[in-house]
């Protein structure tokens, strides 16, 4: 076996240099105990260089009864952490895709009523227990792309009912799935067409009506506001941010993916977790995110499927901050939930090196939802949600060989996922 081993790290996302440190053994054992990295090394548990020492009894650590898996050859990886997904939606939008590409711009798409308010037309026509199938199988596939830990936000429903639906078939999610789940209230995702004439309105129904009763039923864990030109503007971002902080939902907010917005410097205000896309950034946005604790997350799945150009994620590491990468999954923007693309994606197109990208779409994007103590990394005590790679020449070939599935078995809580 070759586990892959984040060691001693400092608790936080790797920010910086740190980022291309990714330590490893190899000729390594893992052991693995009620789902959880109960200890690692290299050599044999038994061996006299580095095996699990022997209680003063003599007892071996080991568990009286254990299966041993040879995973000879194998690279193993902690499982993927996808940060930003919206993957409860009701139809796919490739019609859109087909339109753009006879010449037509995301905005234009927007701005006659598809987009986000085409998905939101659809949601709020499809009863929950549908949206509930049809998440489960994506959240599946997911899985079996090695996603072991993924947030999921709402905003296509954009009404009172809508958002709660939503959010409860996240919750539903949640309790179901065996990877660990969070959820995020986007109601601020566009201005729905019952609104288009009444943003105070809008806006205002978020705060006093959707916010509270999310609140009352424990529906979200973050908040997240597009923060956007012709979405929400940077006072609008930090007064919804604001109301749903007063209930103890931090922000994690989408940020300069079309126009410099100011959703970075939103994001800083609010002492948000995370801002994500920034495929739009000035030296302006990198400066204000170096004195703050918030993490930088880039969606190059969203950059690629829109024909963007790419964040500067060089300059943003050369300037010390943390990076995540996560998938962005959605009908509009990103139709894929799968992040060994995203992986190579960062490296080939945002010159990331492996070792950067890996640490950006695990430990990074553990960090990027509140979970870098419980996923992430190959550290005793977190969850066993593993990759098992199929024998590689390299850990630069899992990106550089993009496209090609190098993953053999995913793990699960200790146990490997049937297909
Ligand atoms: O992250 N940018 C805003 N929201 C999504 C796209 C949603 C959609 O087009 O349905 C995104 O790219
Ligand atoms: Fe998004």
């Amino acid at each position: 076996a070759a586990p892959h081993a984040h060691g001693a790290h400092a608790a936080g996302p790797l920010a910086g240099a740190a980022l291309a440190h990714l330590p490893s053994l190899t000729d390594a054992w893992l052991l693995v105990t009620d789902g959880r990295i109960a200890a690692f090394g290299q050599g044999h548990p038994h061996g006299p260089q580095g095996g699990l020492v022997a209680t003063p009894q003599g007892a071996s650590p080991l568990p009286a009864v254990y299966r041993q898996l040879d995973a000879s050859g194998a690279l193993v990886l902690p499982s993927w952490c996808d940060s930003h997904t919206h993957l409860v939606f009701a139809g796919y939008r490739e019609g859109e895709f087909v339109d753009k590409i006879r010449g037509l711009t995301y905005a234009e798409i927007a701005a006659r009523g598809g987009g986000i308010l085409r998905s939101a037309r659809l949601l709020n026509e499809t009863p929950e227990d549908v949206l509930y199938v049809n998440a489960w199988a994506r959240l599946h596939e997911c899985m079996q792309q090695g996603t072991g830990a993924i947030e999921i936000k709402s905003g296509y429903g954009l009404s009172v009912e809508g958002e709660l639906k939503m959010l409860r078939v996240i919750r539903r999610l949640k309790e179901n799935a065996p990877i660990p789940v969070r959820a995020t209230f986007l109601g601020a995702h566009a201005l729905p067409d019952a609104y288009k004439d009444d943003r105070e309105g809008y806006i205002n129904l978020i705060i006093e009506k959707m916010l509270p009763q999310i609140a009352a039923e424990g529906l979200a864990d973050y908040i997240d506001v597009f923060c956007e030109e012709g979405f929400f503007t940077q006072e609008e971002t930090e007064r919804i941010g604001r109301a749903g902080e007063t209930y103890g939902l931090k922000a994690k907010l989408h940020a300069n993916q079309l126009h410099r917005s100011g959703g970075v410097q939103a994001g800083v205000a609010l002492k948000a977790l995370s801002v994500d896309h920034l495929e739009t950034m000035g030296q302006e946005e990198i400066d204000c995110l170096k004195g703050s604790n918030t993490i930088a997350t880039l969606l190059p799945g969203a950059a690629f499927f829109l024909r963007m150009g790419y964040p500067p994620a060089r300059a943003m590491v050369d300037a010390g901050l943390p990076l995540a990468l996560a998938s962005d999954y959605n009908p509009g923007s990103c139709p894929s939930g799968n992040m060994n693309l995203v992986v190579s994606l960062a490296c080939i197109q945002m010159r990331l090196l492996p070792e950067e990208a890996i640490n950006a779409a695990t430990l990074n994007g553990a960090y990027a939802m509140g979970l870098g103590e419980e996923v992430g990394s190959i550290t005793e005590g977190k969850r066993a949600n593993l990759l098992f790679m199929r024998p590689v020449p390299s850990l630069a070939y899992l990106p550089y060989a993009f496209g090609t599935n190098c993953i053999d078995r995913v793990m699960v809580n200790g146990e490997f996922l049937l297909y």
